[in-house]
């Protein structure tokens, strides 16, 4: 799947997020290294803390349907301007579990919502010597 197929499955993904408060939704879209897709978008709650990003929806369906250690790219897309939308600290520390988990050093695309704007990085720049799996003992 090309870049721009996984941006689009996150965009269509932020079409059902469930973001009635702040109005900003978030898409996520994640491919394994077979190939398989999963998509989340971001579920917010009238408890405003309790809402979830797209990413740890999206991360809850890759686990369910290949394993965290199996992802190798991630698209992110949201809001409504030319704003690229980055994941979050708390999303950033999701992420890399699933990084330390298989080696990899997972590669997140990220898009801005009217799609006119888009940046690649590696979850190892977004979150520098980031605390995870491997401090633990776990494999990585
Ligand atoms: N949001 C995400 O889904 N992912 C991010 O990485 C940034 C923020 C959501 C959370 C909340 O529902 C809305 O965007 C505004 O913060």
């Amino acid at each position: 799947m090309t870049d721009e197929q996984l941006l689009a499955l996150a965009r269509e993904a932020a079409e059902k997020a469930y973001a009635p408060y702040s109005k900003f939704q978030v898409g996520c879209a994640i491919e394994s290294i077979d190939g398989d897709v999963v998509s989340g978008a971001n579920v917010e709650n009238a408890c405003y803390r309790l809402g979830l990003c797209a990413e740890q929806s999206a991360l809850a369906a890759a686990q369910h349907k290949f394993g965290l250690e199996k992802i190798t790219r991630i698209a992110v897309v949201g809001g409504t301007d030319a704003t690229v939308c980055t994941p979050c600290g708390g999303c950033r520390q999701a992420i890399l579990e699933a990084a330390q988990l298989s080696g990899r050093d997972v590669e997140i695309l990220c898009a801005s919502g009217d799609g006119s704007a888009a940046d690649r990085y590696k979850i190892g720049e977004l979150i520098p010597n980031g605390f995870g799996p491997a401090n633990l003992g776990l494999p990585g």
